[in-house]
């Protein structure tokens, strides 16, 4: 059987020329709860997260789920229900982990600018792994736990100089990004951390890039990290834990054209082959490829109009809701909600938001089926760096989320109201009275 993760489209199946997300039409929930709305299946996380548990099963082997894909308060307790640990890049991820039922001996706290009051915060909390990346911050962790009266478990994060051959603005594991330690500057630093009095060192971690629809560059990273762990262990420091980072890709294309992406087993088997026989406690942090394809963006076309030489489709939906398209040139698979007849001929279109900048394009001559104003279409691939990446810009409230199980759904966030976004900001007092209401009131 195919998996969510290799086609897009299976997250939808028209039924009564309709799409639907496992029981529930799209269009009930338009109706019921509004567009733009975000719409996961949980069986499609479960699906995705039990392949990738199945794939590493007897590695000896914890999965730290990103949080940073969809930090959704139902998604992230799927994953905790089905025994998941977290990666957190903040102490608002950590909290949202902790809330959905992750205990706190299964996250697993990585990123390059932890605050000492983040550090505080997770050392009380007692969580399994810090990923230190660089030596200001191990100094300022030891002296944090060693306040504390405790000592911090620490994984070094190293860069070990591999192209990941994804985007630019993902990849993560060469010379001259800002993330991890050089490889070859570890060993010294790992010296280090083995004799400060607040740590606790025993791992080293990598994390190459997101997207990556290639094994080779994992081959090589791992292998990097392999010959490290030995190095380190002839000079007596103890590794025990390695963490091997997330970044699996998934298909973004209904029709293949992006070609193969990885295969969880061979990518499980290349890390057997690389640092199964090191006997450490492995680390995965997948997020895109346990969420990815298990959510969609249900928009509703508000109307077309016809330019010089295109048509453009323009949607409620925006760049502030999926901002990935704008961002880096991210293709979404696009479909209409209702199943066009058979033989239908389609035509190139602008799929466009509502928003004041040409940037607000989801698609560009993008062959679809003919649409009209009030029709609904569905963004496909949107469960990951979908919804966390939304902004309110041009004053456009923060879409819903909506969880489907089988014939039920719920809404799992509910659509920003317009009072919560306005009713935030505060006028400094000596312009208080500026404000019409302020006015009003003084006159009564
Ligand atoms: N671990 C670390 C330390 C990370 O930085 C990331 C992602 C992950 C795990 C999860 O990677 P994944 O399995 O999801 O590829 N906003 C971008 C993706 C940014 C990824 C950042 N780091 C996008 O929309 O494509």
């Amino acid at each position: 059987m195919q998996s969510v993760g290799s086609d897009p489209a299976r997250l939808i199946a028209y039924r009564g020329g309709e799409a639907h997300v496992e029981g529930v039409a799209l269009s009930r929930i338009a109706a019921e709860i509004g567009t733009p709305t975000f719409v996961y299946s949980r069986s499609a996380l479960v699906e995705t997260y039990q392949r990738f548990a199945r794939a590493v099963d007897g590695m000896n082997a914890t999965i730290c789920y990103a949080v940073k894909a969809n930090g959704n308060l139902a998604v992230v307790n799927t994953f905790a229900g089905l025994g998941a640990g977290a990666d957190v890049v903040s102490i608002g991820e950590m909290k949202r982990a902790i809330q959905a039922g992750i205990p706190a001996g299964r996250i697993v706290f990585s990123g390059v600018g932890k605050t000492d009051e983040e550090m505080r915060s997770a050392l009380a909390q007692g969580i399994l792994q810090f990923n230190i990346e660089s030596p200001d911050e191990l100094n300022a962790l030891s002296r944090i736990a060693v306040a504390a009266g405790k000592r911090a478990s620490v994984a070094l994060r190293v860069n070990p100089d591999v192209d990941a051959k994804t985007h630019e603005k993902i990849t993560t594991g060469k010379k001259g990004n800002k993330f991890g330690i050089d490889i070859a500057h570890a060993p010294a630093m790992a010296a280090k951390a083995a004799r400060l009095p607040g740590i606790a060192f025993d791992g080293l971690a990598i994390h190459i890039g997101s997207q990556l629809t290639s094994l080779d560059p994992y081959r090589h990273a791992f292998k990097r990290l392999a010959d490290l762990t030995r190095e380190l262990r002839g000079q007596g420091i103890v590794i025990e834990r390695l963490d091997l980072g997330g970044g699996i890709g998934i298909a973004y294309q209904t029709d293949g054209a992006q070609g193969p992406t990885i295969a969880l087993d061979d990518y499980a088997q290349v890390a057997a082959e690389t640092v199964g026989n090191l006997g450490c406690k492995l680390v995965f942090e997948p997020g895109r490829s346990l969420v990815g394809n298990a959510g969609l963006l249900l928009a509703r076309v508000v109307r077309v109009k016809d330019g010089e030489d295109r048509r453009f489709v323009i949607l409620d939906a925006a760049m502030n809701d999926l901002v990935r398209p704008a961002m880096y040139g991210a293709h979404h698979a696009i479909k209409p909600v209702r199943q066009p007849p058979a033989g239908t001929v389609e035509s190139p279109v602008d799929v466009v938001g509502p928003i004041c900048e040409s940037s607000d394009l989801f698609a560009a001559q993008r062959a679809l089926p003919p649409v009209l104003a009030d029709e609904l279409l569905v963004l496909l691939s949107c469960g990951a760096y979908g919804f966390v990446m939304a902004s309110t810009y041009n004053m456009r409230p923060l879409a819903a989320e909506v969880m489907v199980e089988g014939d039920r759904f719920a809404v799992v966030r509910p659509r920003q109201s317009f009072e919560d976004m306005l009713g935030t900001d505060r006028l400094p007092d000596w312009q208080a009275s500026d404000l019409p209401e302020a006015r009003s009131r003084g006159a009564a």
